[in-house]
């Protein structure tokens, strides 16, 4: 074959057949096809489109690029949940304990956060001690033993991936739905878990901003993964604001901590409700999402959940006492209140920008290579649909560099919108899709 000839049949419009796609992903994780040819083909992938054919020989090929894990020895039905990213979502570690107290397996393999959106591995990392370069033995008899593991993926899980997105990221070739279905579900397939549901963000601080094109995205994947014989559900769930009130890496940690003792934000117990519910029924230990809310509320009341975060925290070689002792966390030295410069109601709070501001006081990463502060962070008193006096405080911000409020602050402000008009609100869960 020659990959010119695949660049001018995508290009044309025609369906490439699954030995082509084979070949040119396995031709591209070898080195063997340089990077210019598949820029082509990604670009013309870009305008042209896939069939649900294509799509589904590219995420076979993709899964068969590099290792893939086996849970097949461990009882239950394994779960895995992905989240497309947000501002403030900090569900994972609050859902996987909730999940795994209830007596459902889940085996996360995660990435890092990127931009304005955290990322579940980094909040971790808060915990002193804590590990999540885990090898797959380890990750394994985690799940086995307590039930849970959330680990970063391997170097060698889906590497026609690691290529593929870091091409496309510098090509402006990641927003077509194929591709990101393709990249997102082959990692997820390659986890090894039975049944994966799937958090698919819309708004302001989603990937996917517009809400036709989440759900189409939803859609997509959750075909790929009926179709690759795995239980999967997707909800559509609302990110124009940020979830919860604590933004950065300890602060979530903190909120989540909070969540598993019933006190966490109405918000964030809503989709962790909404989300675990989806979780015990895929997997059999629920008939209906009614009783699974009801068993999600017993193991939260009974203490198990937050049990089950301590028993992570220590098979990853973290300090467990900071589960009961939130407070030795790591902190900030620096804090500043942004107060309202006038009365009315919180019209919007974007959270793109409330992400940036994070970014901006040392919680998130504007590189690659940047190094987090675990302390920084936002903690919002005022959100969406708030009434408020001028002089109130709208929100906290943290940082252990004192160089970084000034910016923070305006990136901050320059979220929020006041008026005077009731504002509508938005739902927070835009709905399910199933197969
Ligand atoms: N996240 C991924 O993992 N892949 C994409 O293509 C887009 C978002």
């Amino acid at each position: 074959m020659k990959m010119i000839d695949l660049i001018l049949k995508k290009r044309s419009g025609k369906a490439l057949s699954p030995a082509e796609i084979h070949w040119f992903i396995q031709g591209y994780t070898n080195r063997i096809i340089p990077d210019y040819q598949v820029s082509a083909l990604m670009m013309a992938i870009y305008f042209k489109g896939m069939t649900n054919g294509e799509t589904l020989e590219l995420v076979k090929a993709m899964i068969a690029s590099g290792d893939v894990v086996d849970l097949s020895h461990i009882a239950g039905i394994k779960v895995d949940k992905h989240s497309t990213g947000g501002v403030g979502d900090k569900t994972s570690i609050v859902l996987g304990p909730m999940v795994a107290a209830c007596g459902v397996p889940l085996a996360k393999l995660s990435g890092r956060g990127l931009g304005h959106t955290g990322g579940t591995l980094d909040k971790l990392e808060s915990f002193s001690g804590f590990h999540v370069e885990l090898d797959m033995e380890t990750f394994v008899r985690n799940v086995a033993n307590i039930g849970i593991a959330i680990a970063s993926q391997t170097a060698n899980l889906v590497p026609a991936d690691k290529r593929l997105y870091s091409l496309r990221d510098v090509t402006g070739t990641v927003e077509n739905h194929s591709l990101i279905a393709g990249s997102i579900m082959s990692k997820k397939l390659a986890s090894g878990a039975d049944a994966i549901v799937l958090d698919v963000k819309t708004g302001s601080g989603a990937f996917m901003q517009n809400t036709e094109d989440a759900f189409e995205l939803a859609r997509a994947m959750v075909e790929i993964g009926v179709n690759l014989g795995r239980r999967c559900v997707a909800v559509v769930t609302d990110m124009e604001q940020p979830l919860g009130k604590a933004i950065g890496n300890a602060s979530e940690v903190k909120e989540a901590i909070a969540s598993l003792k019933g006190e966490g934000p109405a918000d964030l117990m809503e989709i962790c409700m909404e989300l675990g519910a989806q979780i015990l029924v895929l997997s059999d230990v629920a008939k209906d999402t009614v009783v699974a809310k009801q068993k999600l509320q017993t193991v939260i009341e009974s203490g198990k959940a937050l049990e089950k975060l301590k028993e992570l925290v220590a098979a990853q070689g973290g300090d467990p006492s900071e589960v009961d002792n939130p407070d030795k966390l790591p902190g900030a030295v620096h804090r500043r209140v942004l107060l309202a410069d006038k009365d009315g109601y919180v019209q919007r709070l974007e959270a793109i920008k409330v992400g940036k501001a994070s970014m901006q006081l040392g919680a998130g990463r504007a590189t690659k290579a940047s190094r987090i502060d675990p302390g920084a962070g936002i903690l919002l008193h005022k959100k969406a649909g708030v009434l408020t006096n001028k002089g109130d405080v709208l929100a906290e911000l943290f940082t252990n560099d004192d160089d970084r409020l000034n910016i923070a602050t305006e990136t901050l402000r320059d979220a929020y919108t006041i008026g005077e008009k009731i504002p509508e609100t938005r739902p927070l869960i835009h709905g399910l899709v199933a197969p």
